[in-house]
Parts: C-alpha cells; structure tokens; sequence
C-alpha cells in the first residue's frame, strides 16, 4: 500500500514567512540567536541522520536500545488504534514500535509529523510499503504549532522521541505539554524520550564530533538562509561551538564570527564582531524527577521510567489523566 498524499499544514510560504520573522527577531537580538528548526532542510536532514551514526553521538542508540527492549510492553500497555509522531524525521527508531504493533494487531494508521518534506515523503512511502495495511497519513508541520490537527478518537499514543522536546526552553516546554495534553482525551498516552544530565565529558563530544559533522549541520543554517531569503552569510567564516551550561544543564550550539562581518539579509545588514557568536540550538538534559514533575504540572502522570543499560537516556511513559 503507498501512504496517502502528505498533508500540509506548512504551506511553503508559512514555511518562507516564519524563517523571516524569526530571522528578523534572532539576528537583531542581542545576543543573536536563531531556532533549530531551520536546520532540517534536505541537506540538513541527511547531515542529521549521519550524526545519529557517529560514535560520540550517543542518544540515539541508547535510545534504540530502550525501544528494543520495551517496545513490546509499550504496544500492550497502551493497545492503541493510532501511533502519532512528533517531529518524525526518518522514523527509524520508531520501525520497533511499529514491528510490536504488528506482532499484536490493532494499530490502524500511523500520523508522522514534522517540518521536512524530504523526510517525510521518504519515511511514509518506505513505513507504507514495509507494513502493508497500516494507514500512513504524514503531516507537514511544526510540532510546537499543529498539536490541535492531529487525528481524533481511537485510543491514541504520541511518540516524541529523541530528546527533542530538550530543543524547547522550559517556559515553551511548558506550554507545549499543556497543549499535548489539552489535544489528548484521558486514557491516551505520550511516550517521550529525554536525554539525561551526566559527565559533560560525555555530552559536549556528542554535539561536538572529531569528524566534523555536527558542525557541518550547524552551519547548514546559514545555507538555508541564504538560499531561502537571498542572504550572503560566509558560513566557513563561522566556528562551531558546543557549550555546556551547567547551571541550566543544557548544551547550546553556537557558530562563532572568526572575524568582523557585516551579512546582507531581507534588505537590512546584519554585523557581527570577531567573535561573536549566534546560538542556533538549545538540548536540555534532564533529571528522572524532573521529567516526571513536568508531566504531571501538564495533566500526565507517568506510568513508566525506562533508561539503556548504561543510564545514558531516559524514555518515559506516560497517561493523559
Ligand atoms: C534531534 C534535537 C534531539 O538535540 O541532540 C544533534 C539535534 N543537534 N546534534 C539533539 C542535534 C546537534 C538533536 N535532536
């Protein structure tokens, strides 16, 4: 079976207008500062899926290996009709919730939402050729925004996976979670992975690869405002940094001026100082309390707590009370 046409709740020019207005709000505050989401084009995509392979990035095999273990218990414990999820990218990771379905019957359709056409029209095409009767209707769109378009009725389970959610400040992870739940009925459940606080030792290698990688993904930024706005950002100019905080126990990602520039874009110029840096990502790491404290002042309250054998990812549970 192919999957069903995507459904674009990002029309391209919602997708052109919000990358104005936050390069307009990011470039001109100080310090500046742009959202991760513009990373994802094709090129960003592809750059992203080669980090999840590389030996520092540890996240998303710790994360594999808590699916593979529990995916299973997963199926059973919340027998749902419809798989949701949020910022899906290849769906790679999620194959294993899907084969436990499978292995158990009644789950009907699978919704996979997120910002890259690319990825989705790769993901659903292969997800609907690989499990024949499942219903794949992929959604463009942005997972902060699109919550109140997700599919009604049936017993529903939201996967988040990855540690994305870790992308939000707190204040936005709060509303989001609010927002899940208002979009969800009691009984429906959100599984969602966290990437939790240890060694920085262990953490800044991941966002910072001796190949070079994650670099290249964080410059991928500046391409695409250059090719979507007509801006004229060097980004070879532009040094990649992984800081750890530790008072916010987040990992930003910055790209550093190497030297005065002045940049054109949407009219206006843009300077930067040797060495100025412009944030372009945030990834919290989080503590077990912590995550389950958050649901619970959202209206979840948390059924499971499952981390890899070396302690590295947290994957949680939870039910829409
Ligand atoms: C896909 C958002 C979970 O924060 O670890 C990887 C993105 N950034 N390397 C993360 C990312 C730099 C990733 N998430």
């Amino acid at each position: 079976m192919s999957a069903e046409p995507l459904e674009i709740y990002l029309e391209e020019q919602d997708l052109a207008e919000g990358l104005r207005s936050d390069v307009r709000v990011g470039l001109t505050a100080d310090p500046k500062w742009l959202p991760p989401k513009w990373f994802y084009d094709a090129r960003g995509s592809e750059l992203f899926e080669e980090i999840t392979r590389l030996p520092e990035y540890y996240p998303t095999r710790a994360e594999r290996a808590v699916l593979v273990e529990r995916a299973g218990d997963i199926a059973a414990s919340t027998g749902a009709k419809t798989l949701i999820e949020l910022g899906s990218g290849s769906s790679e990771k999620t194959r294993l919730l899907l084969d436990a379905f499978t292995r158990r019957g009644g789950l009907g359709t699978f919704v996979p939402l997120d910002v890259s056409v690319s990825a989705l029209l790769r993901s659903t095409e292969q997800i609907a050729a690989d499990y024949p009767g499942l219903r794949v209707r992929g959604i463009v769109g942005d997972f902060t925004r699109q919550l109140d378009r997700l599919p009604t009725g049936g017993r529903r389970l939201v996967a988040f996976l990855g540690g994305t959610i870790g992308n939000l400040l707190p204040a936005e992870r709060a509303g989001f979670l609010a927002a899940m739940r208002a979009a969800l009925e009691p009984g429906d459940h959100l599984l969602i992975g966290t990437d939790l606080v240890k060694d920085p030792a262990v953490i800044v290698p991941a966002y910072d690869d001796a190949a070079g990688v994650t670099a290249e993904f964080n410059r991928n930024v500046l391409r695409v405002i250059n090719r979507e706005l007509g801006a004229d950002f060097d980004p070879a100019a532009f040094s990649h940094v992984a800081y750890w905080d530790p008072e916010r126990e987040w990992i930003e990602m910055r790209l550093r001026a190497q030297r005065p520039m002045r940049v054109r874009v949407l009219g206006w110029e843009v300077d930067f100082a040797a060495g100025e840096e412009l944030r372009t990502e945030v990834s919290a790491k989080f503590h077990p309390a912590g995550i389950a404290a958050e649901l619970a002042a959202a209206g979840f309250r948390r059924e499971e707590f499952w981390t890899d054998p070396d302690g590295l990812f947290g994957v949680t549970l939870a039910r829409a009370d």
